[in-house]
């Protein structure tokens, strides 16, 4: 073989390996609904059929969450109504949790933090939540997880909950707060 060939079929093996990488890595970004959309009013049902289809949608959801940016998303926000939610409140994006029929348990007392939300995108308002969450739910092979959270996670665990629930963070503000809001988003859209 000359050298020519052997190099040529050197950039040929690297080349395939170059799309392959990029095949494997290949983000789908799914579409974030915005409120008022009444989508986002929707109760998920139970995941019951744990196959390559939740894991792959599940990772679709993490990418999607990551490229926002945002730290965390429930499926109800990209228009899947089934009980799936992402988090990942670390400051590297390398802890992230995938929560199948998550169930929370709320203990401690309540708390006020500043929430915001990619879909009411822009707008950040103090709610109350509980302090600390005892979660249980399945991974995305359908192993039971049982953790309890408290700070950033504890709260983002409880917000994204509440989109499963058709519930979204302005609905805890006054009815005057809300109404700016979503005379706000509006204006944006137009
Ligand atoms: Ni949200």
């Amino acid at each position: 073989m000359s050298v020519r060939d052997f190099l040529s079929k050197r950039y040929t093996a690297a080349l395939s390996a170059i799309l392959r990488f990029k095949r494997q890595h290949k983000m789908t970004l799914l579409k974030i609904l915005h409120h008022p959309d009444p989508r986002l009013r929707t109760k998920a049902t139970p995941v019951e059929t744990f196959d390559s289809g939740l894991t792959a949608f599940a990772q679709n959801m993490l990418e999607t969450m990551y490229a926002a940016p945002g730290i965390g998303l429930a499926a109800t926000q990209v228009n899947v109504h089934k009980r799936i939610i992402v988090v990942d409140v670390s400051e590297a994006n390398d802890q992230p949790h995938t929560l199948i029929n998550p169930v929370l348990e709320t203990h401690g007392k309540k708390i006020k933090s500043e929430e915001g939300c990619l879909s009411v995108p822009e707008i950040y308002e103090s709610v109350e939540r509980f302090e600390y969450v005892n979660v249980t739910a399945q991974g995305v092979d359908g192993r039971p997880i049982e953790f309890t959270a408290d700070g950033m996670l504890s709260i983002c665990i409880q917000h994204e909950c509440d989109h499963l629930e058709g519930k979204l963070f302005v609905d805890y503000l006054s009815s005057l707060k809300r109404g700016r809001i979503s005379k706000k988003l509006r204006e944006r859209v137009r």
